[in-house]
């Protein structure tokens, strides 16, 4: 069981992906701050995964807001007393179609939820994962990136 009893925040777990990660590792006994922009989606997640006798609680977020992204990581510290995890899996597309038919608003959307999301998560989660005791590594020295604490 190696994720009993750890704080986890999953994104986007209102459907697809993110629910059934969300779904094992509640399963598993981790306890899990289902996040998704839908609430309806992600009340149904977690209400489902504490009927089946797992921990969650929903959070509604805008993974690509980084007042949202703050408030998430806070609500998970505040709830379960640590943040342990967080899986980055909230994520859009457009419709497979030829590039010069790709509105900019659209590619905009794109990079926000899938690029520029992990960005925030890493400047509002890295702080309390490190008080939890997780390693974060980065490809940056130490003293500039996420890496090793400096001291
Ligand atoms: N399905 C695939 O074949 C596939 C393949 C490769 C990668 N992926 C990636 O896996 C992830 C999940 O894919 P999926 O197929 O389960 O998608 P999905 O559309 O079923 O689920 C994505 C979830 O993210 C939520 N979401 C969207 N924007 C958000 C935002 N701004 N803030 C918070 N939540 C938001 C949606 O409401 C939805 O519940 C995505 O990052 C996707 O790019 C999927």
């Amino acid at each position: 069981m190696r994720v009993q009893n750890k704080s986890i925040i999953v994104t986007g777990a209102g459907s697809g992906i993110g629910e059934g990660i969300a779904r094992r590792l509640a399963a598993e006994g981790g306890r899990v701050l289902v996040n998704d922009i839908n609430a309806q989606a992600g009340q149904r997640v977690a209400t489902d995964i504490r009927a089946a006798g797992g921990e969650a609680v929903f959070f509604q977020a805008d993974v690509t807001k980084s007042k949202d992204v703050e408030a998430m990581v806070q609500e998970a510290v505040q709830r379960f007393g640590r943040l342990d995890v967080v899986v980055n899996n909230a994520g859009w597309t457009h419709r497979n179609r030829p590039m010069l038919e790709v509105s900019e608003e659209d590619f905009d959307k794109v990079y926000a939820i899938n690029v520029k999301s992990i960005y925030l998560s890493a400047i509002h989660a890295v702080p309390a994962l490190r008080k939890a005791g997780v390693a974060v590594s980065s490809t940056s020295p130490p003293r500039q990136g996420c890496g090793r604490a400096p001291g």
